[in-house]
């Protein structure tokens, strides 16, 4: 039984195998390879994207997928999240897909050995569907030739798990990994930290923007994010014309992360993003539910 609590789980002949099965299922319709699987989807945190997304994967692929709401689930009553789980594995799923405000509770289920576990986003510590549907989008974009290619996160990055999970996987992947951010939003990192974006616009490949976290923030951090949006937001002025690929995993703050204009240009990549994200959840189904399921 695999499980992916973060993108360490997988070997680099994985993630490879990943890349691969996510361009096929891209190019062309996939067949109904999981028609007999059953997963369960269990978010304690409010989702968009990863949510549908892996909905979306999951029926691509001929799978049976129940959402359990936490708020409306026993868990109000005192239940604790093992007896959830617990409970929900003896309904025989072949995975159960969790996003919890807690870093550990992914890896805490997993050691249940009960069925496979698909962290959907844990804590700020990590979000491995995204650092993965995020390498395909680079992958594809560089035509595979990622490495020592230069990438700044800018933002809120010590509240972010996108950034952990990106952090610990693109480095591994060979990329250079910049941060760029005011000195609260900045983690105590061995990389190279900038507080200007001006700093780096001229030696970056790709600019990674995050949303301020403000529902992990214990208290407000700036009491005014237009201001902040004054030095951090990705705008067509402070592009002007450099060759620059714009990520951001979402929901975008208009005009404080990313301005409107910029959100149109052909080098933002946000909603290229979420289409490869259910490409790359279903890879990740394959490859938890079939290819090591034996
Ligand atoms: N990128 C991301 O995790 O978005 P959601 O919170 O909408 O799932």
């Amino acid at each position: 039984m695999q499980h992916l609590v973060d993108t360490t789980d997988f070997s680099d002949i994985q993630i490879a195998q990943l890349l691969h099965d996510a361009r096929t299922f891209k190019a062309q319709r996939p067949p109904q390879l999981l028609r007999d699987k059953l997963l369960i989807t269990l978010f304690f945190e409010a989702s968009t994207r990863t949510r549908s997304s892996f909905e979306v994967a999951a029926k691509r692929l001929g799978a049976a997928i129940v959402h359990l709401d936490p708020s409306r689930s026993s868990t109000k009553k005192g239940e604790s999240l093992e007896d959830t789980f617990a409970n929900l594995c003896a309904m025989e799923p072949d995975g159960v897909i969790i996003r919890h405000t807690d870093n550990d509770a992914p890896q805490q289920l997993a050691q249940m050995q009960m069925t496979s576990v698909i962290n959907a986003g844990a804590g700020n510590y990590a979000h491995p569907t995204q650092a993965l549907l995020d390498l395909f989008t680079l992958t594809e974009h560089f035509n595979g030739q990622i490495k020592n290619k230069t990438i700044a996160i800018v933002g809120d990055i010590v509240s972010s798990r996108v950034a952990s999970s990106g952090i610990r996987l693109l480095t591994r992947m060979g990329m250079n990994v910049l941060l760029v951010a005011p000195e609260p939003f900045m983690p105590q990192s061995d990389l190279p930290q900038y507080e200007h974006l001006e700093d780096v616009l001229d030696r970056v490949d790709v600019i990674m923007s995050l949303r301020a976290q403000l529902e992990r923030h214990a208290s407000p951090l700036f009491d005014d994010y237009a201001e902040y949006a004054k030095h951090y937001c990705i705008t067509k002025e402070r592009l002007k014309e450099r060759n620059i690929l714009i990520l951001h995993p979402g929901p975008v703050m208009r005009n404080i992360d990313i301005s409107d204009e910029m959100l149109d240009d052909p080098r933002c990549k946000v909603l290229e993003q979420v289409r490869n994200g259910v490409y790359m959840r279903m890879a990740i189904l394959k490859l938890l539910l079939l290819d090591s399921s034996h």
